[in-house]
């Protein structure tokens, strides 16, 4: 499995799978690496429906905050790589900082109006900073195909916005959370979790649980259900709450009754982690 390291080899080995004789197609599964489960799963869709496989691994500087955690985000580049050969990706593509955003670039994407919303809200910048990089890994890489996790459930409705306003030729894909046994939504930052806070974090997922449940039995009211997922989280005195919040997964904006594809979504701390966890209700 070949290591791309330059957009020009990147362009170049998508341009010439796509051109094959039977019409290859490309899907693209963009990652900051630390591959997981999560991960694998992005994979395997990928292999399933196109003929050429392309997985990005670049910590993108530009989504994170002064203050966040861009140094210490895991890097496991080799475990990576034997990770993606043995999902049988056709190539992996892993720019330098510097090859990927060139001296004195200064052009971003903004997704204005869900920029700023859940995540965006509490980290300036960004979804600025995702809506560029993928960008630029879609120009690149020309996929027909783009593969994303619900995980990421709020990156999903700027990318999809910025795909359909930026009238881009990839089709975008969500595939399903993939989670721990126990209930904890698979995340490279899980690895900060001392035992004691994952132990704690799985009150996360027993809230969205909770919240699915009501809803399956008919309780659709937004402040009803927010409020109890507060409250079961709330057990756990040491996770402090970013957010719980209840919104149409195309705008972003809070609704106040449920409806089928309202997306639930929690954001909180656990310790020094910064875990995200969401449903999109039935
Ligand atoms: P990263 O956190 O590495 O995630 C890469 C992809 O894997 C994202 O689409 C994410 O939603 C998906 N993913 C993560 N955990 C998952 C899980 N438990 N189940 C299913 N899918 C999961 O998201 C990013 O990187 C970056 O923002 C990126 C899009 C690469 C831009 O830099």
């Amino acid at each position: 499995m070949e290591i791309l390291r330059t957009v020009a080899e990147l362009r170049q080995w998508s341009r010439a799978a796509r051109s094959t004789a039977c019409g290859g197609t490309v899907g693209l599964v963009p990652t900051m690496g630390a591959l997981h489960a999560g991960h694998v799963s992005l994979i395997r869709a990928a292999r399933a429906s196109c003929s050429q496989v392309a997985v990005s691994i670049f910590v993108n500087p530009t989504q994170f905050g002064p203050n966040e955690d861009y140094a210490r985000y895991p890097r496991t580049f080799d475990a990576d790589y034997a990770l993606a050969k043995a999902e049988e990706a056709s190539v992996i593509f892993a720019p330098s900082v510097e090859e990927f955003y060139p001296a004195g670039a200064s052009t971003f994407v903004e997704v204005e109006g869900l920029g700023n919303r859940l995540d965006g809200a509490l980290r300036p910048g960004h979804f600025r900073g995702v809506a560029t990089v993928v960008a630029k890994l879609l120009i690149a890489a020309e996929p027909d195909h783009a593969f994303f996790g619900q995980k990421d459930a709020a990156q999903v409705a700027v990318i999809r916005r910025m795909v359909a306003d930026l009238r881009m030729a990839t089709e975008i894909v969500v595939c399903p959370i993939v989670r721990e046994p126990d209930g904890l939504a698979l995340s490279s930052r899980n690895v900060f979790l001392s035992p004691a806070e994952r132990a704690q974090s799985l009150t996360i997922s027993r809230a969205i649980c909770q919240v699915e449940a009501l809803a399956s039995v008919g309780e659709r009211r937004s402040g009803t259900l927010i409020e109890a997922a507060h409250k079961t989280i709330a057990v756990e005195s040491a996770i402090r709450i970013d957010y719980i919040e209840l919104v149409n997964w195309t705008t972003l904006q809070p609704v106040e009754i449920a409806t089928p594809g309202t997306l639930f979504a929690v954001a909180a701390w656990v310790g020094a982690t910064r875990l995200i966890d969401n449903t999109i209700l039935d």
